[in-house]
């Protein structure tokens, strides 16, 4: 059977040069447990919104529209958790034909070519974590 490639990831590389100017590269996606909410989060997530969620990640300078700060959704959603909300974005599902592409991968697509039947749960562990990380 052939195997799905696209599947990329994106990474940051600075260059070389004097100007140190910063391009996103993609790279394969990296396989994580699905289980592990916080690893997922770390290998595919911090790279545009830090490690800590607030959007500082080494990626976000080189991206036209900046990272959210995922520390703060319910602040902006009148101190609730959108969680359904929440796990389409990651999924994908909200992205609109009309909007053109946007910056932040389609997670639902590359985690369903990781592995079968997984995806779901890691979106959900994601939206889990995500409300763990929720600041006022
Ligand atoms: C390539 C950079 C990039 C990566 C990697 C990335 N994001 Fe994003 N994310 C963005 C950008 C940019 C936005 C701003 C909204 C937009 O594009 O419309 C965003 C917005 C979001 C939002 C919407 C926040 C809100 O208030 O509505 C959520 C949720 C989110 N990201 C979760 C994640 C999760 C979970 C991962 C990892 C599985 C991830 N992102 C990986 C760039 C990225």
């Amino acid at each position: 059977m052939a195997r799905r490639m696209l599947v990329a990831v994106v990474a940051l590389a600075i260059s070389a040069g004097a100007a140190q100017a910063q391009t996103i590269k993609k790279v394969p996606i990296k396989r994580t447990s699905p289980a592990d909410a916080k690893q997922m989060f770390d290998s595919y997530c911090a790279v545009c919104h830090g490690k800590d969620g607030k959007g500082t990640g080494p990626a976000a300078k080189a991206l036209t529209k900046a990272p959210a700060d995922l520390t703060k959704i319910s602040a902006r959603n009148g101190g609730v958790f959108p969680d359904v909300r929440v796990k389409r974005f990651i999924e994908g599902l909200d992205e609109l034909p009309a909007h053109g592409t946007r910056d932040m991968p389609m997670w639902g697509e590359l985690f369903r070519s990781l592995d079968r039947g997984t995806d779901q749960l890691r979106i959900m562990g994601l939206s889990e974590y995500l409300k763990s990380l929720q600041q006022q």
